[in-house]
């Protein structure tokens, strides 16, 4: 497995760890802001969608039949991701401690640049993949 799909699979698991812990506080404690988007996006943007990038970042080249289009574009939104994430939590705890959208809206900006390397990295990476070889004739 390659650099970015390792570190995208422990980070997803991370997250998973943590969102969980959040989810159970909230069980006692009752769907509180902040931790309810917090709890969510770590489970969606970092446990799903981390796992989901890891896992097509190794499973996506090798159905197309061609190298990762851009191994520097991958580092960039592993850090994008992150960073992204982790602003966001820290944006919605600010929101909830002095109604300011400004740290939340930055990151959410960091978290959707990172979307987008993923995306175009992945088109150019299955555009024009070769076709898969005919099945050979059936014996008889
Ligand atoms: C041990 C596992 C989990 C626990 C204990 C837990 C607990 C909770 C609790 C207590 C809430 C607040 C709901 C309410 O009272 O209205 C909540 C909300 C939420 N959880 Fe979890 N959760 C868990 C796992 C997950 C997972 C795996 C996901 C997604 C993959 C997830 C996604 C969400 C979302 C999206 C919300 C917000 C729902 C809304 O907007 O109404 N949770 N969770
Ligand atoms: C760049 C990506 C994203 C940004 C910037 C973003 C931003 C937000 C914001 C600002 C809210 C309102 C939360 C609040 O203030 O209470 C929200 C809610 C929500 N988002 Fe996202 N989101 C993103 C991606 C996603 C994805 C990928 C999913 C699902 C796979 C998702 C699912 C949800 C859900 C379920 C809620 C309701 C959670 C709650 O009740 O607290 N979001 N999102």
């Amino acid at each position: 497995m390659s650099k970015i799909t390792v570190w995208f699979i422990r980070f997803a698991i991370i997250y998973f760890l943590i969102a969980i812990l959040l989810g159970l506080h909230m069980s006692v404690a009752g769907p509180v802001y902040p931790w309810m988007p917090i709890h969510a996006h770590f489970n969606l943007l970092g446990w799903m969608s981390m796992m989901i990038y890891g896992v097509g970042y190794h499973i996506l080249p090798r159905f197309s039949g061609k190298p990762l289009f851009s191994d520097g574009l991958a580092m960039a939104q592993l850090w994008l991701a992150n960073i992204g994430l982790v602003g966001m939590a820290a944006g919605w705890w600010v929101r909830s401690a002095s109604g300011s959208n400004t740290v939340l809206l930055i990151f959410s900006l960091v978290e959707s640049l990172s979307i987008v390397f993923f995306a175009v990295n992945m088109l150019k990476t299955i555009k024009a993949a070769p076709a898969p070889a005919p099945a050979p004739p059936a014996k008889k």
